[in-house]
């Protein structure tokens, strides 16, 4: 039987925090041993907010850096380049002409980027969710492990499918599959360290705001002491009114990979000068393999060429075959 298929990407937009690692880039290594799996660099979503040319080849390459120190195996996994493999351009156009522009107004990330950029409404930022389903479609995954807030993402690509296949398939063989999101019930959303009903960001302009995968022992360890919490004793998950505290709790559990009843029952008495302590330790603990890892792989920029071109070719044989499908099946004449 041939494996399910499992895409995802992140963009290499640099300041990669705790919650691109937790709600997406860790979930996505269990995944290699009974999924066929191909992660991604999203440089050309990256184009549609401010970015600077030198800095964009460097957080590329760092981002491909980071899924490896995570523990995405290149072996098991292709890792690429998004404009490395032009297919993802090319099917965009395609799904653009099948696409009503009042599918785009209504994403909810649209609508709250358009407010943050201000001048920089760009059309690549309407067009984005377009590109990133061409990214799942051309794989035709069956998962996209993702976090919470990608989810209108996947329905609208889903949408895009059914229209696609609708409009230019016959019922029996359709182009692309319908892909499932897959979000973690912890982790899915992980709020930011200075208000609990917001989620972490890149783009918050407060730094206090998130644990950044590259923050020191002595930045974690004073990121979290200073973070808002409440003069309650005693943590519980789940309380609305405490959305801060459900949140540290979370990540105290995924990063020390306790049970919740086991987190649940350790904090049920506990302090929040009791807490703190114990959750930086755990966090600098976990992240610290990770961020070493991290700088052998950045520091060998052959080995990083390698993947990435091993990842590309790997990733082309499969696109390339779905981007002829849906050329074909609209009626474009075939290359001579
Ligand atoms: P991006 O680069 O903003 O985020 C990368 C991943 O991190 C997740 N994430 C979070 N998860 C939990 N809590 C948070 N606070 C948090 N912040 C971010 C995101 O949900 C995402 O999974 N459009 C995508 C990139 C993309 C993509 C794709 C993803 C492009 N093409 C195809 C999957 C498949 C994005 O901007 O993610």
């Amino acid at each position: 039987m041939t494996k399910k298929r499992v895409l995802s990407g992140v963009q290499p937009t640099g300041n990669l925090h705790l919650g691109n690692y937790l709600g997406a880039i860790r979930n996505w290594v269990p995944l290699q041993q009974n999924y066929d799996t191909f992660f991604c660099v999203v440089d050309l979503h990256a184009l549609t907010a401010d970015f600077d040319p030198k800095v964009l080849t460097k957080t590329s390459y760092e981002l491909a850096a980071w899924f490896i120190a995570a523990g995405v195996d290149p072996k098991l996994s292709p890792i690429f380049i998004q404009s490395h493999v032009f297919a993802h351009t090319q099917l965009t156009w395609l799904l653009n002409c099948v696409t009503s522009l009042n599918w785009l107004e209504r994403m909810i990330q649209f609508k709250e980027k358009a407010i943050k950029q201000g001048e920089n409404v760009n059309v690549g930022l309407m067009d984005y969710p377009v590109l990133m389903a061409a990214d799942i479609l051309l794989y035709q995954a069956d998962l996209v492990p993702v976090g919470e807030d990608q989810k209108q993402h996947i329905e609208l690509t889903r949408d895009i499918a059914i229209k696609f296949n609708g409009a230019f398939s016959n019922g029996k063989n359709p182009t692309f599959k319908l892909p499932e999101p897959l979000i973690m019930k912890a982790g899915g959303r992980v709020m930011s360290l200075g208000d609990g009903t917001q989620k972490m960001s890149k783009s918050d302009p407060s730094d206090q705001s998130r644990i950044n995968l590259l923050d020191t022992a002595d930045q974690i360890t004073k990121k979290i002491k200073r973070c808002r919490t409440d003069s309650i004793i005693g943590l519980k998950f789940g309380d609305p009114e405490r959305p801060q505290c459900d949140n540290l709790l979370t990540i105290y559990q995924l990063v020390t990979e306790k049970s919740r009843e086991a987190v649940a029952e350790e904090c049920a008495e506990m302090s929040w000068g009791q807490f703190k302590p114990m959750l930086a330790e755990a966090l600098v603990a976990h992240l610290a393999p990770i961020q070493k890892r991290f700088h052998e792989v950045i520091s060998d920029q052959a080995y990083v060429d390698s993947i990435l071109k091993d990842g590309r070719e790997r990733a082309e044989a499969v696109a390339n075959q779905t981007l002829h499908a849906a050329q074909s099946a609209m009626g474009l004449p075939p290359r001579v």
